[in-house]
Parts: structure tokens; C-alpha cells; sequence
């Protein structure tokens, strides 16, 4: 399982409804990077993004017993989340011009990132420079557990802040 997640040095990663920051290019890499793939979220997220994300499974937990979140996959635990997300992979009948990615994207928020982030060994993680203290938090990493390696930088302009994509490997 891969996690996927944008950040602030506070580790700030939304308002709790929604995102703060526009970056150019970071959703259209998102959407390459995890297209075929499964997604897990939380119903916060879902409800965020508005609306089921093509050529993956959108499988969103929820404590409540509502089903009726058009196209998505519902689920009342993480566990549970996990077995969909498994059979969605294993599923033959898939749409041909998607190619299935054998992992599992851990997309977000706060909560679902709690649950879920032991299970990762990559981190794809875009740092954000922007002075934001209070949110929706990504939990506290153990710096010891990752390799981190920078693979971009962008230079702020008029349109967006500064930003950088990482890449954290665990080694613990
Ligand atoms: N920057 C990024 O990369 C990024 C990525 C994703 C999201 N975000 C941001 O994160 C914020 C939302 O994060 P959040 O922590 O407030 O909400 P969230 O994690 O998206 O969703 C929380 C909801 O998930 C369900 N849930 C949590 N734990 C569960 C469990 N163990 N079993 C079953 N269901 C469970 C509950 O839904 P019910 O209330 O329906 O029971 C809970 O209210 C937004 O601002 C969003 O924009 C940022």
C-alpha cells in the first residue's frame, strides 16, 4: 500500500472540507499516478471531491450504514476496506483501457491516514510552503523509519505557492 497525500510543514492537509492550495500539475500527477488503482478515503474526502475518480475504485469508509454513495465502494472498516480493495484488483471484468495496478492508494484525510499509514512503505508526498497551522493533519512520521528523497521543486509564482514532490521509502 502506497499513500498519497499533499502537505504544509505543520503537516496540515485541509480545512477538514476541503483543500488550501491550488498547484499546478500536482492533481493531473495524482490522477496519473494512481489511475487503475484502488483508493481508499475517508466520507469526508469522498464528499470533498464530489464525485467518484475514474478508472479507479473509489472505496470510502463510512461508520454509518447510508450505501447509497454513487459510485463508490462503501465500507465500515479499515480491514473491510482492504478485501474490496483486493477483490477490485483481482476483478476481471475491468474497463480494457485501464491497466490495473497491483497496490493500494491510502488517500486521505486525517482519519483515514491514521488508520492506514503503518500498512505503507512509500509515502508520495508533495510539500507544500504555505503558513497554514491549523486543519486536518497527516500524522507524525518517525524520521528514522523513511528515506526521503526530493524528485522536484517548483519556485512560487503569482498562481501558487512553492512546492516539492518527495518520495519516502520505509526502511523500519
Ligand atoms: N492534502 C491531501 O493530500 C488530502 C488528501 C485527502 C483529504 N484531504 C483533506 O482532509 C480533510 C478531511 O479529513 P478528515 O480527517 O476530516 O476526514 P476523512 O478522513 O476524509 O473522513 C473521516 C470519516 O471517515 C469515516 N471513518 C473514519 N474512521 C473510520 C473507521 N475506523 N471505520 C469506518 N469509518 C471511518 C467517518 O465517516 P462517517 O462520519 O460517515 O462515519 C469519518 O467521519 C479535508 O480537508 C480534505 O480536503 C487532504
Amino acid at each position: 500500500m502506497e499513500c498519497v497525500v499533499a502537505m504544509n510543514e505543520d503537516r496540515i492537509i485541509g480545512d477538514g472540507n476541503k483543500l488550501l492550495w491550488h498547484l499546478p500539475g500536482d492533481l493531473k500527477r495524482l490522477k496519473s499516478m494512481t489511475m487503475g488503482a484502488p483508493l481508499i478515503m475517508g466520507r469526508k474526502t469522498w464528499e470533498s471531491i464530489g464525485r467518484p475518480l475514474p478508472g479507479r475504485a473509489n472505496i470510502v469508509l463510512t461508520r454509518s450504514n447510508l450505501t447509497n454513495f454513487n459510485g463508490a465502494i462503501v465500507v465500515n472498516s479499515f480491514d473491510e476496506a482492504i478485501q474490496e480493495a483486493d477483490k477490485w484488483i483481482k476483478n476481471e471484468k475491468h474497463n480494457p483501457e485501464v491497466t490495473v495496478q497491483k497496490k493500494i492508494f491510502l488517500f486521505g484525510g486525517s482519519e483515514i491516514y491514521n488508520l492506514g499509514i503503518d500498512f505503507c512503505d512509500v509515502i508520495q508526498m508533495t510539500k507544500v510552503q504555505i503558513n497554514i497551522t491549523k486543519g486536518a493533519k497527516f500524522p507524525k512520521l518517525n524520521d528514522k523509519d523513511w528515506k526521503k528523497t526530493k524528485l522536484q521543486e517548483f519556485h512560487k509564482n503569482i498562481n501558487s505557492p512553492e512546492f516539492s514532490y518527495w518520495h519516502y521509502q520505509r526502511v523500519n
